[in-house]
Order: C-alpha cells, then structure tokens, then sequence
C-alpha cells in the first residue's frame, strides 16, 4: 500500500537514483537530463512555493516510507485538472501508479469537487494507457506533434475522466 505525502529534503537522494533512467525520463516533458541534485533541489522548491495552492498539487509516492515516483493534478481551469506521474523502474508493474492515480482521482472529485481530470500520453507508452483505463479514462484525442522533446516532435493521446 502507497503512501502520497509532500516532497521533503530527504527525497532528494532516492530522486537522483530515480530519474537518473531515460526508461523513465523518455516518457516525461521537461525533465531534465541528467537529473541533478540542482534540479530536486529546485523541484523542492517549486513544491513549496506550492504547498498551499490549488495550482498544481504534487505528491511523492512513498512505499514503506521511500519515495517510489512521483504524482500531481495541475489546474487547467476551474473545474479541470491535468495529471503526470511516474514510478521508478524497480517498482513497475506492481499496480502502484494505478493505486496513486486512484487516490489523486479521489481527491480531484471528492474534495475540490472538480468535474474531469486529462492526461496527455506519448505515443508507444502502452503502460501509462493502461494505466489510465484501469482508472476510468476514456482516450478523447490522438494529437500529431504535440510535443517536441530533444528536437523530435512525439506524438500524444488525450485521456480524460470526467464525471
Ligand atoms: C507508466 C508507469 C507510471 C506505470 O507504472 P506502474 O506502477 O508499473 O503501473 P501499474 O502497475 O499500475 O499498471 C501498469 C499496467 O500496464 C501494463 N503494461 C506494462 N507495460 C506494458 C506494455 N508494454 N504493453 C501493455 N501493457 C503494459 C501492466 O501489465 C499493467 O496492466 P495490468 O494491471 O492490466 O496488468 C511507469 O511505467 C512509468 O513511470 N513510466 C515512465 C514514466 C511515464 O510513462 N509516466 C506517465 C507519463 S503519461
């Protein structure tokens, strides 16, 4: 069982482990490479400035109080949000990303009583479809070029759950 608690100073470390995998990375926008202790440091911040925020609500996923990935809901409207996430290597395929999108989802409709959650998926990223249907979204869009990453336009699908 997951745990989504607040980045501390004492996830940097386990963070540089983490992300320091473009098996990971590749399917991520703006995640910087190599990930460095500047970037978590910089990423901690960020997550302070936003802590008592509606904007964008991040969440470490610990698993037996270690950071296992990471999980946020930002604010495209007032009654929309987005979500990003990602588990770390060693910890795929163990339901987990489908357990904190469950709990995130849960707080999206119950407390800030929104009314649709979207996330945006790179083409070829069977996982994170999965995923998102195991969870309720339906896919609304497949978007030519949305993206560029390392100079390369990537394709995505648009997921939403909306209630
Ligand atoms: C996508 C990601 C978050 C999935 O995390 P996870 O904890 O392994 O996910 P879950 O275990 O909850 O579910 C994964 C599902 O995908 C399935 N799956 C995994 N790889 C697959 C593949 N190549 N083809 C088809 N299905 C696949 C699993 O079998 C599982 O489905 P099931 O429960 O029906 O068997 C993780 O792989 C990751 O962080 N990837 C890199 C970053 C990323 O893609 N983030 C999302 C950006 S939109």
């Amino acid at each position: 069982m997951i745990d989504l608690v607040k980045y501390e100073k004492r996830h940097i470390e386990p963070l540089l482990t983490l992300l320091n995998n473009s098996n990971v990375t590749d399917w991520l926008y703006k995640i910087p490479v190599p990930y460095t202790e500047k970037d978590a440091k910089t990423w901690l911040k960020f997550c302070k400035k936003n802590a008592d925020k509606n904007e964008n609500i991040l969440y470490a996923i610990e698993l037996n109080g270690e950071i296992i990935g990471g999980i946020g809901l930002h604010q495209r409207a007032g009654h929309c949000y987005e979500t990003g996430y990602w588990i770390g290597e060693p910890y795929w395929g163990k339901g987990f990303a489908t357990e904190a999108l469950n709990k995130v989802l849960d707080f999206a409709f119950d407390e800030l009583q929104i009314v649709r959650v979207q996330a945006f998926v790179f083409e070829g990223n069977t996982a994170s479809e999965r995923v998102l249907e195991k969870c309720g979204f339906k896919q609304e869009g497949f978007l030519l070029k949305s993206y560029i990453k390392d100079n390369k336009y990537i394709n995505s699908k648009l997921f939403a759950k909306v209630i």
